[in-house]
């Protein structure tokens, strides 16, 4: 039994890499949904489908406690899933809520009613589908008043991410920055609403410039994960093997996913 971190792909991985090393007695499973990426252009059933079939694999594996480490399956699918799908004794978990509780100065728990907060300017970078869910802007409702939200959809990045193609990434991160600035010229902070986006956070903090404060989940859903379980201590289970499925071809994930995390990596068949 472990603990099963779940994405369309090698975005996840990025969480992973966080989590793995604020809980290094943890063991993990990885499963990436390679064959199926990107998930930001599917249609929320689609996203549904996908991700409930994914995280049952990781059932399989023995992991009762499953990380969305996907803002996309977050947002269409979690809600959904949470309420209609999984069963009792087993838990899903979503990578939006610590992102916003950093942003919005909140502590874990904290369900006081909204409030102002010191930023009033967002910059969200996400997929087509995360951001037609609206799901950032209805969470951030939920704890901050007057913060202006400019969200742009991020078409083509986490494709040429799965393709390996960092300078195409790093082209269209660049557009994309562009096309928000025209629209909201001065953002106090800049949100990674997707996990593949870390792998090229460098390209975005030049894009937008050194003021621009940027969150990124991978540390935030650590720290989130490592208080849920210092909570649920059952749900760390009794597995000493890190693995990493994919439903993709093994082999050029395993490569991809070396390149990216500058470490080794190996996976196996879903
Ligand atoms: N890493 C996923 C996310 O956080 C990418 C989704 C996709 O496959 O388009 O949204």
């Amino acid at each position: 039994m472990a603990v099963g971190v779940f994405d369309s792909g090698l975005g996840g991985l990025t969480v992973f890499d966080a989590v793995s090393k604020r809980l290094p007695d943890v063991a993990f499973v990885y499963y990436g949904d390679n064959a199926h990426a990107p998930y930001g252009v599917r249609d929320a059933e689609d996203i549904f489908n996908l991700t409930c079939a994914g995280v049952e694999r990781l059932w399989q594996e023995g992991c009762d406690l499953v990380i969305l480490a996907c803002n996309t399956a977050s947002a269409a699918a979690l809600r959904r899933m949470q309420e209609t799908w999984v069963p009792k004794g087993k838990r899903v978990l979503g990578v939006f809520v610590p992102l916003i509780e950093a942003l919005t100065e909140r502590q874990w728990g904290d369900n006081s009613p909204p409030r102002e907060v010191a930023v009033k300017h967002v910059a969200l970078f996400a997929t087509p589908a995360t951001v037609a869910s609206r799901a950032f802007q209805r969470e951030l409702a939920f704890r901050a008043i007057g913060v202006d939200v400019e969200a742009q959809p991020c078409g083509g990045v986490v494709d040429a991410i799965e393709q390996g193609d960092e300078i195409l990434a790093e082209a269209l991160v660049r557009s994309h920055v562009e096309a928000l600035l025209r629209r909201m010229p001065n953002p106090e902070a800049a949100v990674l609403g997707c996990t593949h986006y870390p792998l090229m956070a460098r390209a975005f903090q030049e894009a937008l410039g050194e003021g621009v404060k940027v969150y990124s989940q991978a540390n935030l859903v650590a720290e989130s994960l490592a208080d849920y379980l210092h909570r649920h201590p059952d749900f760390i289970g009794s597995g000493t093997e890190t693995r990493f499925l994919t439903t993709g071809n093994p082999k050029s994930v395993s490569s991809k996913a070396t390149q990216f995390l500058r470490r080794r990596i190996e996976f196996e068949s879903a």
